[in-house]
């Protein structure tokens, strides 16, 4: 008997190795393992031997049933994997590993930058009331940006008491309201996000395009802080050779009030395409925060003063990666974006 099972385990070592496929080989464990098949045949006369033969031909058969399941088994696993063709040598693909969009990026670091002087983000809203984005900035009735043309207005009225119309803001100017309607001096804060304007869609008009806030209040605050944040900022941002001109302007919201020009960074002063052949570009609006912004808000203009100042995302992000139409930005042409990997 043990030698018949000697035999049983050489001729399946021999017949396993012919098996090609899985089909064959449920064939096989069939005639091995399967209930007809010889070694569970020889289970069965197990109680028929004599009580001294019992122990030792039960071993026999149990090791050898194990070592064929496990065989089987084995080979199930390489066939499987034959079948359905996975050749493991094949090289992988490459996996496109996605990146922030450009402006998130370019967002992200001019807040970065001023958080380093100490500035906290506070996101205002989209849709904002005409108070928020208008008289509490001392912007009148009769000012053309109230304008239904310059404005998107929505066909809703505000929750609160004084049902105020609600648009979709212009600037992102209302965040200073908000957040000096809430909070004490002294402050100083950054709040970036989109604004909304119907102009007409061209290379440097899109009707929905971003802006970085920024505002700081407290006792003795004068033009001097300004300047000195702006061209950290412009230093850190562009490159510190940067030059910086604040030209005299007019804002409702801040008095007095100046635009402030870049030195053409392409042309470094001596007149190009970019700069009109002027040599500056202006980057942003700033000034000293009107005092009735600060009367609006319930801060004493006598005790506290402010700078504030807002810049275009889009437009200093063209500058800087020189991108002359800004409709690239939300095309979303994966030959435009991919370009930002390195960057
Ligand atoms: N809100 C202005 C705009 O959208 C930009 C601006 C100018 C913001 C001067 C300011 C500021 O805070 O002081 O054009």
């Amino acid at each position: 008997m043990l030698e018949e099972i000697k035999k049983i385990e050489d001729s399946f070592l021999q017949e396993i190795e012919k098996v090609k496929n899985l089909e064959d080989l449920e064939v096989l464990r069939i005639r091995y393992l399967g209930r007809k098949s010889f070694i569970n045949q020889a289970f069965s006369r197990i109680p028929k031997l004599e009580r001294n033969q019992r122990a030792e031909l039960g071993r026999a058969l149990n090791t050898v049933k194990k070592k064929i399941a496990f065989l089987l088994d084995e080979k199930r696993k390489t066939l499987s994997v034959q079948e359905k063709k996975i050749d493991l040598t094949v090289p992988s693909f490459s996996i496109d590993r996605g990146i922030k969009h450009i402006l998130t990026r370019v967002n992200d670091e001019i807040c970065s930058i001023f958080e380093k002087l100490g500035f906290i983000i506070i996101e205002g809203k989209e849709i904002e009331d005409e108070w928020h984005n208008f008289e509490a900035l001392n912007i009148p009735l009769e000012h053309p940006s109230r304008d239904v043309f310059d404005t998107f207005y929505l066909d809703l009225s505000s929750p609160s008491k004084e049902k105020r119309r609600l648009l979709l803001r212009s600037h992102t100017s209302p965040s200073q309201i908000r957040v000096m309607e809430k909070m004490r001096p002294p402050l100083a804060v950054i709040s970036p996000g989109r604004v909304y304007r119907p102009d007409k869609v061209d290379a440097s008009h899109s009707f929905m395009f971003h802006q970085v806030e920024g505002f700081c209040v407290d006792r003795n605050i004068n033009f001097s802080h300004l300047k000195g944040v702006l061209f950290y900022f412009a230093r850190s941002f562009f490159s510190p050779q940067v030059k910086l001109r604040f030209r005299p302007h007019y804002f409702p919201f801040t008095e007095p009030s100046a635009e402030v020009d870049l030195g053409c960074i392409l042309c470094e002063g001596k007149g190009c395409s970019v700069c009109s052949y002027k040599g500056w570009v202006e980057i942003l609006g700033c000034g000293m925060i009107h005092p009735k912004v600060l009367k609006a808000c319930k801060i004493n203009p006598k005790e506290y003063q402010g700078f504030a100042f807002g810049m275009g995302v889009e437009r200093i992000a063209m500058l800087k990666y020189r991108i002359n139409d800004i409709r690239l930005f939300f095309e979303n042409d994966l030959r435009f974006l991919e370009q930002f990997y390195e960057v």
